[in-house]
């Protein structure tokens, strides 16, 4: 019968099928271990001469690593086998021998192993970090499927920019120019006047100029937007969103959390509340360290970390100065120069995880912030009507999926973090 590998501990004891490729391989005497891995994990194989026909101990002496097999023996329970159970081999068809694998058990450049990341992805470690990705995009559709959001799939193709002109990546549409959008947000806005609670979850594109270990070209966001919910209720929902994929991740994927060898009470600390802390309380915190840094300014990387060492867990740092943040962004009541926007920084230097806020609903203060960005008021005619035909408060926020990834899995750069990483000067493979 064929199996998975994670399934081996059910069946032990019985004759199972693994259909697979070739991990890694050893001997001693008469003996060959043979590590198999099909997608779900890996499992050692013992092949004892004498006790296999001879076709299928040459087999396993001729084998390459990678190349395709199909295995036929017993499972057996051993505490010394790594996953705790391997198989006593029967049988060992391979499907086709790999020629030399480039990649071996050895360490490797990044320079080298970015040009074959359709291989690299093979590994113990890059299938760790996708299964990882899988469970949170899994949990974070969960925890708003749970609460009664729908999910409104938004353009790619856009008319216009949500994020500033200036990382905007252009498309030839039949004649006129178009862009892949950065955002969904937008449109989400449309659709939460629609439905009350709605999210999109796509790629979205930023023609970002800079090298840094942060941002892709080519990056997964998470976008809920909700009808009266104001800036509080923005941050709650972050807050109560973060917390619930946290604790299904350690719940569902310890094992690789363990094979990124992760510690994971720096994520068993993610509770409730998250510190919620102005703009200008930020600022104090950064000055303390960086004395040039003055207030208005934006935050960069270094600034993030140092806001970041403050503290166990994620923070809310909220209202920053209006003039560093988009054009959509609703202005607080009690000063006009901040915003009633949010970012969340991650913890361990991580960086903004999360950013979003309360939207302008005033028809003419959104025109004015749309002339004063020099944005083309034609392409936002269908944005403005939100405003003319039942606005109310309403906000909402975008999680990048890849840096959370990052976070969760404790990896430096987010180039890993996603099946095949687009990013200034990488498109290939
Ligand atoms: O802060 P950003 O630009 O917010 C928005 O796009 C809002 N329109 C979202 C909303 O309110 N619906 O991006 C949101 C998040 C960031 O916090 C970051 O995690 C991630 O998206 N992000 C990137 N991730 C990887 N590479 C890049 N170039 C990224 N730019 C932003
Ligand atoms: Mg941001």
């Amino acid at each position: 019968m064929h199996i998975y590998i994670n399934e081996a501990n059910t069946h032990d004891g019985e004759e199972v099928t693994i259909k697979g490729w070739l991990y890694n391989k050893r001997s001693s005497g008469k003996i060959r271990f043979v590590l198999v891995r099909d997608g779900t994990g890996i499992i050692q194989t013992v092949i004892v001469q004498g006790e296999v026909p001879d076709k299928v101990f040459a087999i396993a002496d001729a084998i390459t690593q990678e190349s395709s097999l199909i295995l036929t023996g017993t499972v057996r329970k051993d505490q010394r086998a790594p996953g705790g159970y391997e198989i006593v081999c029967t049988d060992l068809k391979i499907v086709q021998r790999a020629e030399e694998y480039p990649i071996s058990p050895k360490e490797h450049s990044i320079e080298f192993l970015l040009p074959i990341r359709h291989l690299w992805l093979r590994s113990k470690k890059q299938t760790a970090i996708m299964r990882i990705r899988h469970e949170l995009i899994k949990a974070c559709r969960d925890f708003l499927d749970d609460q009664g959001f729908v999910n409104m799939d938004t353009p790619i193709l856009t008319p216009a920019s949500v994020e500033g002109t200036t990382t905007l990546f252009p498309v030839d549409y039949y004649g006129e120019t178009v862009y892949l959008t950065q955002s969904g947000q937008l449109y989400n806005e449309a659709t939460a006047a629609a439905l009350g609670k709605v999210y999109c979850f796509g790629p979205t594109f930023r023609a970002e100029k800079s090298k840094t270990r942060r941002h892709l070209t080519e990056f997964w966001m998470l976008e809920p937007e909700v009808a009266y919910l104001e800036l509080d209720g923005v941050m709650d929902l972050a807050e109560d969103m973060m917390v619930y994929v946290i604790k299904m991740i350690l719940e569902k994927r310890s094992d690789d959390l363990a094979a990124l060898e992760r510690d994971c009470s720096k994520l068993e600390n993610i509770k409730k509340p998250f510190p919620r802390i102005t703009y200008k309380e930020a600022v104090s915190i950064i000055q303390k360290k960086e004395k040039d840094f003055s207030f208005g300014d934006d935050f960069g990387a270094p600034h993030e970390t140092i806001i970041s060492e403050h503290f166990d867990r994620p923070v809310f740092v909220h209202r920053y100065p209006a003039a560093v943040k988009a054009f959509y962004m609703k202005r607080d009541p009690d000063d006009d120069s901040l915003s009633l926007s949010v970012d969340m920084i991650g913890p361990e230097g991580i960086g903004e995880l999360i950013g979003g806020g309360q939207r302008e609903d005033d028809l003419d203060t959104l025109l004015k912030r749309i002339q004063e960005h020099k944005l083309p008021e034609a392409a936002y005619g269908w944005y403005l009507d939100l405003r003319k035909y039942g606005s109310c408060p309403h906000g909402g926020f975008g999680l990048g999926i890849e840096r959370t990834i990052a976070w969760i899995c404790g990896i430096k750069h987010i180039r890993e973090t996603i099946p095949f990483p687009r990013m200034l000067e990488r498109v290939y493979p």
